[in-house]
């Protein structure tokens, strides 16, 4: 049976900065979906990751469907009413366009989704990030899918010895790459390891794969805001919705990328680098120095079009030490305050004053071969 998982998300506002969705916000979106998904879709289900509302849908009408599309976006116009009834922060931020057209392609909200072939047991993950950007995806995307240190399976497991075919986008040409890992390894890190323009938007089983031939496995949120709007609106905090096990990466092999707190670009207004901290939904909000950048994974199995779940799969003592490191490592960085690399390179901050400076300052530049001080 065919069917879709369409994962769709914004950030329609939130308290008491840009920390956390309200639960009023919440209930309205959910009530909006089952008043109008009746006959649309076979089963949701809501999260908040910080700032960001997320649905995830499951349905037969493929992915780009207008009315799956038209549905998240009046959930989310819904949600948004409540939001600016309540006075809540940046009430409807990313819903950029006034009324839909029919997608929401470079409308503001990020979308994830794979129509699939649903399998006997279908399990997969949802990973909901906030304060950071597509990129971010890179690193563990990669891991799961093409590193043995991480994924022993690659080895170890005949069904999925053969690797798997990354689709990557690069975001400023808007052009698209397929490439086999691991046959293409380097030069996929070549490209990816550029996060902010080579961002990995699907990965594919190959034909070799013993247990689930040529499918799509594993698709990432890549609508970037700061091309879309025309101007730079923020950092487009992504999601991904992951397959696991057969012939997959285990759901251990999965969330085993997120045990190191790797650097992502993002956090503190969309102009710094911090560490990922993986976090269960308890721990979903934005505080110090609005972050650090986060990241949530709820796991689910999918049976006929109908979902089991969520199990918060970080919520649990085995990440502690992913959390405590992620801890440090905020503590070093923030000393650091606005330098680099904690501070981002000015063409990568969503918020810069530079241009401003240089404007006030630039008759005080002098020559630096005649008119220094020491001369
Ligand atoms: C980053 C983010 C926050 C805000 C910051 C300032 O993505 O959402 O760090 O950039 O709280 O927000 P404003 O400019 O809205 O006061
Ligand atoms: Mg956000
Ligand atoms: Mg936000």
């Amino acid at each position: 049976m065919k069917v879709t998982i369409s994962h769709i998300k914004a950030d329609i506002g939130s308290l008491p900065g840009h920390s956390i969705v309200d639960e009023k916000v919440m209930a309205r979106i959910q009530e909006y979906i089952e008043d109008h998904g009746k006959n649309l879709i076979s089963d949701f289900r809501m999260a908040h990751v910080g700032d960001d509302a997320q649905i995830t849908m499951v349905h037969t009408k493929g992915i780009d469907s207008s009315e799956i599309h038209e549905l998240a976006w009046n959930a989310f116009k819904a949600g948004t009413e409540v939001a600016k009834k309540l006075g809540l922060y940046g009430a409807g931020q990313d819903l950029l366009k006034d009324s839909f057209s029919g997608n929401l392609k470079g409308m503001g909200p990020g979308v994830a989704e794979m129509e699939i072939n649903e399998r006997p047991s279908e399990p997969f993950i949802v990973y909901m990030m906030d304060k950071t950007e597509p990129g971010a995806f890179n690193l563990p995307i990669y891991k799961m899918f093409a590193d043995p240190f991480n994924t022993p399976g690659l080895v170890i497991d005949e069904a999925m010895h053969s690797g798997f075919r990354f689709e990557v986008w690069d975001v400023i040409e808007h052009k698209a790459i397929f490439l086999d890992a691991p046959e293409y390894l380097y030069d996929l890190l070549a490209l990816i390891g550029s996060k902010e323009r080579y961002v990995i938007k699907r990965v594919y089983t190959k034909k070799e794969n013993k247990k689930l031939p040529e499918e799509n496995v594993a698709v990432i949120s890549t609508d970037k805001l700061s091309l879309i709007a025309g101007k730079y609106v923020g950092k487009d905090d992504p999601a991904a919705v992951v397959r696991i096990q057969s012939g997959l990466p285990a759901a251990g092999e999965s969330l085993e990328a997120f045990a190191f707190p790797y650097l992502v670009s993002g956090w503190m207004r969309g102009s710094f680098n911090g560490p990922l901290m993986p976090v269960g939904m308890k721990d979903a909000k934005m505080t110090r120095f609005d972050g650090p950048p986060r990241v949530v994974a709820l796991g689910y199995v999918l049976k006929s079009g109908k979902l089991e779940g969520p199990v918060d799969m970080f919520d649990d003592p085995a990440f502690d030490y992913a959390r405590r490191v992620a801890g440090e490592m905020t503590d070093h960085l923030r000393r650091m305050g606005p330098f680099e690399p904690h501070r981002l390179p000015d063409q990568e901050m969503e918020y810069t004053t530079l241009p401003v400076v240089m404007e006030k300052l630039k008759d005080r530049f002098v020559d630096i071969e005649k008119e220094t001080l020491a001369k």
